[in-house]
This record gives structure tokens, C-alpha cells and sequence, in this order.
């Protein structure tokens, strides 16, 4: 790394708009097809919900001892589904086919993590002088010097730990340090005290090196503060609560602890309050950001889904512009709308895959809160706790396209031949049937 490549270019936040987001559509591409419960759960001891994979720097899926690693937000399944967030506990596993997964255990099985409960974050394989250093960044959500549930969200990473697989599995050995490394500043990003909004954030580090620079960086999700009286959103402060941002830090100096905050990359003031789990995929040239957001936090005005949403961009720091015109990349079908939620995106030969985690189906409710109406053995039963199938994007500059969807859990390898796709075996049938004809 050169002096001059660590600087931060000078860019604008971009913005996802009212008038893009005002056009959002259930259109045959992007909705995913209906989930049906898998034969088993990933593991029927517990809740899994947001998930993301242990890459390498270079943002490739590690490669561990023949083992492809993911890590979890994992609670007891004997726990109320609903309950699970206040709970939730970082637990790694395994997978030599990206098909069957072994629960590896605990993440941190030494050491106690910071916050009342840690949430979703990312875990990157620094491999150096021969060894396997493991960083895992997350939220510690909740104030463990307070014995009530608190909702105060920080940054940390927790390094020190490695990382190998042999015969038995994937060992992740510690001892970790945790060290707080961001917290809202209140000019880019909304404290908890500022926040008018529903729920206020600050989560889900997410490491990144830019191809292009080397550079490291942080994504996260937050909030634009936005002053009582300021004029965003013509002045309506009923509109000026949904102020979502995809945030960004950069760590000048490269160490994995040393970050500094940038402006927001995007942020959806007046239209959404919660961009979840950012997260860049490079292809062709192009950086394709994406957010998880719910239907509940898009601002009066705006009908939005629980789906995963898409941004794209020359450079990392953009300008970006929504896919498909309005954002919407994947999302569920109407009469199972809340089926999957909490989407990963990552590169594969041919397209973009996406994971995300089976939530509540069976269930047509407008709302995710009348699951607390349901008895609660109906709450347990359509609660899904495990990965939902894998959907197959086909990706076109600004356009996707939904082509095929996957197994439950199957995490292919960047290199692994996927099956045909439904148009592509049309095509080849086609093309048997003509060439039979002469
Ligand atoms: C998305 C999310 C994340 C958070 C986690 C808590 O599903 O809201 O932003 O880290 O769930 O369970």
C-alpha cells in the first residue's frame, strides 16, 4: 500500500430516492419462488437466522482444509422464534460439500464477547507467515453494565483467533481481544439519543478490500442525522424518521482494529429507516451494493417488501443507482411475503447467488407482528430457523433477473458447476429437437 492509495477519495452520498423507490413491484424477476420446509435444519438445536461466509481479503469464500466456514446468529430452537434477537450468539459451521453443514460450536468459545448479545458481522481469513488469523467484526448490541435489555449498538472486532480444518472438522481457536472500534459519531451518523425513528442503528460490520485500491474497508448499516426543523422531506418530520444510511469506515493505516468513519456511501432519507446487512459484490468492473430492508421501514408513501435491494456503481464510493430502476432484487412472493429475509450476496462464475435465512411461511399476514397473536406452537412451526435455498441471479449492468433457485444451505464455491437453469435446459431441449429435424 502506497501513501497516496490511502487516502479516501472525495464523493457525495448517493441517494435512493422517493421517486425510485415509489415504482417498487412484485415483477416476475425478482420474486423468489415459494419455500417449503426443508427434511432438516441445519441444526434442529437451533434458531439460525443472519448468516454470512468466512471469506478471504480478497472477499473470495475461504477455502479452510477443504471446508467452506459460515457464521451465524444462532439461538436454542426451544426459544420463542420471536425472542430470539435478545439472545443471540455467534456460532460457526461447516461444510465440506456446501451442501450438509457440522455445527462447529460457539465462535468465541473462550472468551466472552462484548454487548448483552452480538449481532451480524462479518469474519475474514488473514493468512500470514503460515498461519490462519481469524477477525470476526459485530455488533455488541445491548450495554452489559445495565441488567435491563438495552438497544445501544457498537462495532467490534475480535482478533487473535485462528482458524484450521483436518480430519475432524474446522477448529476456531482463541483467545480472542474484543475492542470496540466504531461507535456513532452524531454528525454522520445518528447516536441512539438523536434517533426519532422506530429503531435507531449502528451494525453489521462488513470487511471489505477494494480490488481496485487495497484499501480496507468497513461497511455498516446506520442512520443520517436529521435535525428537528431541518427541510429534507419538505419539512415532514413524519418523513424525516426514515433515515437509513449504508455507512462506510476506512482503516488508514491497514490494521484490523484502526478504522475511521466516512460519510455515508447511500443513504434513503425520507424513505426507508433500516438498510441492513450492506455488503458489495464486484462484477464486470461494476460494484454491486446491496441492503436487506423490510416492508415496516419504508416511509409513509412507499409500498416496499421485506427483499433484498441492489445498488450499482463504477466505484466503491459510487455514484450509485438503484438495479431494476427501483432497488428490488429479490423478494418473497405475495401470499408467503415474510418466507425469507436477512439476504447474502456473493460472486459465483456466472452470476451472483444469494443465501438468506428461511423465516416465518405458512403465513400471509401483512405484518410480522401478528405472529405474536398465533398460539404459540404455531409461531414455532412456521418459523423456518434454518438457510432458505440459494437463489441464482443472472446479472445484467443495471438489470437482474431471478433464474434458478438452489437447495436449502447450498453454498457452491466460487468455482463449482451449478445445474442447468430451467431456460437453459429449454434451450438445449430446443436445440436437440431442431437438430433432429434435419
Ligand atoms: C437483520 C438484523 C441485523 C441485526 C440482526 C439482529 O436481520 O436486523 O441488522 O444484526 O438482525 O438479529
Amino acid at each position: 500500500m502506497n501513501e497516496a492509495s490511502s487516502e479516501v477519495p472525495t464523493y457525495r452520498t448517493s441517494a435512493w430516492t422517493r421517486e425510485q423507490a415509489g415504482g417498487l413491484a412484485r415483477r416476475d424477476d425478482v420474486v423468489a419462488p415459494v419455500i417449503y420446509p426443508p427434511e432438516q435444519r441445519l441444526d434442529p438445536d437451533l434458531h439460525i437466522w443472519d448468516t454470512w461466509l468466512v471469506r478471504d481479503r480478497d472477499g473470495t469464500i475461504a477455502d479452510v482444509g477443504g471446508y467452506r466456514i459460515i457464521v451465524a446468529l444462532t439461538a436454542p430452537s426451544d426459544l420463542l422464534p420471536g425472542k430470539r434477537h435478545d439472545v443471540a450468539t455467534l456460532r460457526y459451521f461447516y461444510s465440506a460439500d456446501g451442501r450438509t453443514w457440522a455445527t462447529g460450536g460457539r465462535i468465541f468459545p473462550e472468551t466472552e464477547p462484548l454487548g448483552q448479545r452480538q449481532w451480524a458481522g462479518s469474519t475474514v481469513r488473514f493468512a500470514a507467515n503460515g498461519a490462519d488469523d481469524l477477525v470476526v467484526y459485530y455488533t455488541a448490541a445491548g450495554d452489559e453494565t445495565h441488567e435491563e435489555l438495552t438497544y445501544s449498538q457498537r462495532i467490534v472486532a475480535a482478533t487473535g483467533g485462528s482458524i484450521y480444518g483436518d480430519d475432524d472438522g474446522v477448529h476456531v481457536e482463541g483467545p480472542f481481544d474484543h475492542e470496540t472500534v466504531l461507535r456513532p459519531d452524531g454528525d454522520r451518523y445518528e447516536t441512539e439519543a438523536q434517533s426519532r425513528g422506530m429503531i435507531y442503528t449502528f451494525r453489521d460490520p462488513w470487511y471489505w478490500e477494494d480490488p481496485e485500491t487495497g484499501e480496507a474497508y468497513l461497511l455498516l448499516e446506520g442512520n443520517t442525522p436529521v435535525p428537528e426543523g431541518a427541510d429534507d422531506c419538505a419539512g415532514d418530520p413524519a418523513l424525516q424518521a426514515f433515515n437509513g444510511s449504508v455507512g462506510i469506515a476506512h482503516s488508514p493505516s491497514g490494521d484490523r482494529t484502526d478504522w475511521e468513519l466516512c460519510d455515508p456511501l447511500l443513504d434513503a432519507v425520507c424513505v426507508n429507516q433500516e438498510l441492513e446487512r450492506p455488503h458489495v459484490v464486484v462484477r464486470d468492473g461494476r460494484y454491486y451494493l446491496f441492503i436487506s430492508s423490510h416492508r415496516h421501514t419504508f416511509a409513509p408513501g412507499i409500498e416496499g417488501f421485506d427483499a433484498l435491494y441492489g445498488f450499482v456503481a463504477d466505484s466503491l464510493f459510487g455514484p450509485y443507482e438503484p438495479l431494476n430502476g427501483d432497488g428490488l432484487v429479490v423478494t418473497n412472493p405475495a401470499n408467503a411475503p415474510f418466507q425469507a429475509y436477512s439476504w447474502l450476496a456473493f460472486g459465483h462464475r456466472d452470476g451472483i447467488l444469494v443465501t438468506s435465512f428461511f423465516n416465518y411461511f405458512d403465513y400471509d399476514r401483512p405484518t410480522l407482528d401478528d405472529v405474536a397473536l398465533l398460539p404459540e406452537s404455531e409461531q414455532f412451526r412456521r418459523f423456518g430457523g434454518t438457510l432458505a435455498p440459494t437463489v441464482r441471479l443472472q446479472v445484467d449492468g443495471r438489470e437482474t433477473r431471478i433464474v434458478d433457485t438452489l437447495d436449502h444451505a447450498h453454498i457452491p464455491l466460487p468455482d463449482e458447476d451449478l445445474p442447468e437453469t430451467f431456460d437453459e435446459r429449454a434451450a438445449r431441449l430446443a436445440a436437440e429437437r431442431d437438430s433432429r429435424s434435419y
